[in-house]
């Protein structure tokens, strides 16, 4: 990467990417989830000691805009399979609100159209670049975050197979916190994050 992403360029697309995120009621795709995932990817790069390779202004704004999906479709089956394709198809018009080069905006549509379907399915992406592959783990490991399995846990509990689905989801989420090495691109990550306390939240 030769360009550097200045600290006004990241606040201008921080700005805009939480107006459009706090918008969202979906308690697993908000604000405060891209916040964490940005959180969780610096942590990542700190744990890796890579931080000569990586330019986290360009690592924070795909962080930011990796779920923007959920600003265009409502969470369904359909918005699931295919959320890196609709990811995909609207980034680019976002990112043309803002200076940045042809190949930064690769990077960040690389990035986002790769993050998902690690957990439960495996889907990792470790021969693809390392945005590419501290994006989808800092997602991944936010599966696990005790506020956000709090928050679905609320969210799902309404209606009458609330109960059901809820025993359903803990009992994936403690198979998730059991085997996290399977679903990271860096499985040294499972050891350095928060599994123990997360079970707790179930
Ligand atoms: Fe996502
Ligand atoms: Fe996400």
């Amino acid at each position: 990467m030769n360009e550097k992403i200045s600290d006004e360029t990241y606040k201008k697309i921080k700005m805009y990417a939480l107006s459009q995120m706090a918008k969202l009621k979906n308690a697993s795709h908000n604000d405060a989830h891209v916040v964490r995932v940005k959180n969780n990817a610096l942590k990542i790069v700190r744990i890796l000691n890579v931080e000569n390779e990586i330019d986290e202004n360009l690592l924070k704004i795909i962080s930011l805009l990796h779920d923007f999906t959920y600003t265009v479709r409502k969470p369904s089956v359909y918005t699931y399979v295919f959320e890196g394709h609709i990811e995909r198809r609207i980034i680019r018009e976002v990112l043309e609100k803002f200076d940045l080069s042809e190949e930064t905006k690769m990077v960040i549509i690389g990035a986002v159209f790769h993050h998902t379907h690690s957990f439960p399915f495996g889907r990792l992406n470790k021969k693809r670049d390392a945005y590419t592959r501290i994006l989808q783990d800092a997602d991944t490991l936010d599966f696990f975050d005790c506020l956000r399995i709090k928050m679905y846990m609320r969210q799902n509990s309404k209606g009458i197979f609330g109960n059901i689905r809820n025993r359903l989801s803990s009992k994936l989420i403690e198979y998730g916190i059991d085997n996290l090495e399977k679903f990271l691109n860096y499985p040294v990550l499972a050891k350095s994050f928060f599994t123990d306390s997360s079970k707790k939240c179930i």
